[in-house]
């Protein structure tokens, strides 16, 4: 018996990066896994491929989550395929990097209609899931430590994690009468596909560790781990609480 056995999670962007790791780390602990991701591609059959190893059930759902009109079709098709969505992990997230100076309209819709309004209104959409069948829930957001954490040439991404900070710490308070618990996990520099650049540049790469005070990257794995402590009744008394998962990035500072 896992920790979600009889639970059904909905994860978003799980085709890759941080939300595979959740998507597995979930099947291990026995719940009904729905991945979702914006293209039905190779990385979204290896992510079903890794759950359905673990022995749990998953299903893959289509959907570009930045269109309000189609968050409720996936939670609709959501429910359908197993009956009920105990757990919502807002995991779909976008970064575009530009000076100020130079970022467009559409550059700042990409970002911001992915990570705030998509999670905005698909978190809508479970809540009154769990409000129509009387049921509690549980809602889990990977933020980033810039929710909190200046990060230059990415102040649209900042102002959209800085948001789903406060959407979190809303929700927290008006949900709690209906037994629907909220927090946000704020990864650092995580090894996955949003870093490639990055990952690939040894001179932008040892700065970044030489900020980080484990001095290393985070793996998906460590981002998944807190999200499964926080959708699980382990953490059943942890509402409006944003977790660092960052090896120390966030509030790393020394002086010679
Ligand atoms: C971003 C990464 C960045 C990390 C640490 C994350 O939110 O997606 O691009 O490396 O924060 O700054």
């Amino acid at each position: 018996m896992g920790k979600f056995s009889g639970k059904t999670a909905l994860i978003t962007g799980s085709g890759r990066g941080i939300g595979r790791a959740i998507a597995v780390k979930f099947a291990q602990e026995g719940a009904n896994v729905i991945v979702n991701d914006l293209h039905d591609d190779d990385n979204a059959k290896e992510t079903i491929n890794q759950v359905t190893a673990t022995g749990a059930k998953g299903v893959f759902l289509q959907a570009d989550i930045s269109k309000v009109e189609n968050v409720q079709a996936l939670m609709n098709q959501a429910v359908q395929a197993f009956g009920q969505v105990d757990i919502l992990i807002n995991n779909a997230g976008v970064e575009i990097h530009a000076p100020f100076w130079e970022v467009t309209e559409q550059q700042y819709d990409i970002v911001m209609n992915v990570n705030t309004k998509g999670m905005f209104f698909l978190t809508q959409a479970f809540v009154n899931h769990l409000r129509n069948t009387n049921r509690p829930g549980v809602i889990v957001n990977n933020s980033s430590v810039h929710e909190e954490l200046p990060f230059p040439n990415f102040t649209a991404y900042c102002a959209s994690k800085g948001a789903m900070q406060m959407i979190m710490r809303n929700l927290a308070v008006e949900l709690a009468p209906l037994n629907i618990r909220v927090n946000n996990v704020a990864p650092g520099a995580i090894r996955t596909p949003i870093n490639a650049d990055l990952l690939s540049k040894p001179e932008l790469l040892g700065p970044l560790q030489n900020n980080i005070s484990l001095h290393r990257l985070g793996e998906p794995e460590d981002v998944a781990n807190v999200m499964a402590f926080l959708a699980s009744d382990d953490a059943k008394y942890v509402t409006g609480s944003t977790y660092y998962v960052d090896g120390g990035l966030a509030y790393h500072y020394t002086e010679q």
